[in-house]
């Protein structure tokens, strides 16, 4: 008996939340099938699309993680084979191990008969998290697992919230070629903050909170600034300032690192918006002669 399950790319921090937002993509992300075995253990037994890079070791591997995580909580003593099938591309800021923790866990309590509701499975979710960089971060593996928009109210003991969003939002993701793991880019960010710049960042999270709840576009854009996290991050992304400055004449709300980063993500009222983003940016990478992948999602 053999399970299969899909989870979707994330945006994290979404600007101004840092550790603490995040939105699921549409259509984007990885895929885990999970089946029984007679040999007792978690096992990773096949990985595709990672280009050779994932661990099969099991206290390495994101979906060995958190399956471990889960089976040992619910007391299961069986043997799980896990074959990871790789949509996202790794370190991008996509929320990739997240992606692939999330499809395993999802697809392993399928498999056992469903012993747990969908929100209980976030922390052996945020437990792979910790093994993969560094930090028991939930802003991927809660809009993973949960889709739409939410907010991480507070990790101990973990509160998430469903946030509502406005018809007509949009996505662009702009992917550069290039890999940041977020453990580095975590090392880079200052480990204080001033008070001046926790008073701002926290008017604009309040911000973006009412202006997603109050379907007010302009609230939402002028909200999307990060005064903590992107001023020491922006500057590992090549065309970070020039896709930033060239957005806002088309009608964008704002942008952001995606995430870790190197990926960027650009808010829209329109899909017609989202992809005139998209064109625009392309040329900005053209213009540097790095690929990049682009996507345009619905924020549902
Ligand atoms: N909040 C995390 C960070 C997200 O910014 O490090 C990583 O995808």
């Amino acid at each position: 008996q053999k399970v299969t399950a899909f989870a979707p790319a994330t945006v994290a921090n979404v600007s101004c939340g840092f550790d603490i937002l995040g939105f699921a993509i549409e259509d984007l992300g990885d895929k885990v099938s999970v089946a029984l075995s007679d040999k007792p253990g978690v096992r990773v037994v096949k990985i595709e699309g990672d280009n050779g890079k994932l661990p099969y070791e099991s206290e390495k591997n994101t979906c060995s993680v958190a399956v471990k995580a889960m089976v040992e909580d619910l007391g299961f003593e069986g043997g799980l084979e896990i074959e990871l099938y790789k949509g996202l591309p790794l370190g991008s800021g996509m929320g990739s191990s997240a992606a692939s923790a999330v499809a395993a866990l999802v697809a392993t309590n399928t498999l056992l008969g469903n012993p747990y509701e969908k929100k209980d499975l976030l922390p052996f979710g945020i437990e792979s998290e910790r093994i993969a960089c560094g930090a028991g971060h939930a802003d991927n593996i809660s809009p993973s697992l949960l889709g739409g928009f939410v907010l991480i109210r507070e990790y101990q003991p973990l509160d998430v919230i469903p946030l509502h969003v406005p018809r007509g939002l949009y996505c662009t993701l702009i992917h550069p070629h290039l890999e940041l793991n977020t453990s580095d880019s975590r090392s880079v960010l200052r480990r204080n903050v001033t008070l001046q710049d926790a008073t701002t960042q926290s008017g604009n999270i309040a911000g973006l909170v009412a202006g997603l709840f109050q379907e007010d576009m302009a609230l939402i854009s002028r909200s999307l600034n990060d005064v903590i996290a992107e001023p020491s991050r922006s500057i590992l992304i090549p065309g970070y300032d020039e896709v930033k400055v060239g957005i806002v004449p088309a009608g964008a709300l704002g942008c952001g690192i995606s995430g870790s980063g190197p990926t960027l993500f650009v808010l829209s009222p329109t899909e017609e918006i989202a992809w005139e983003v998209s064109r625009l940016s392309q040329q900005v990478f053209d213009k540097l002669q790095l690929p990049i992948d682009l996507y345009v999602s619905a924020i549902n």
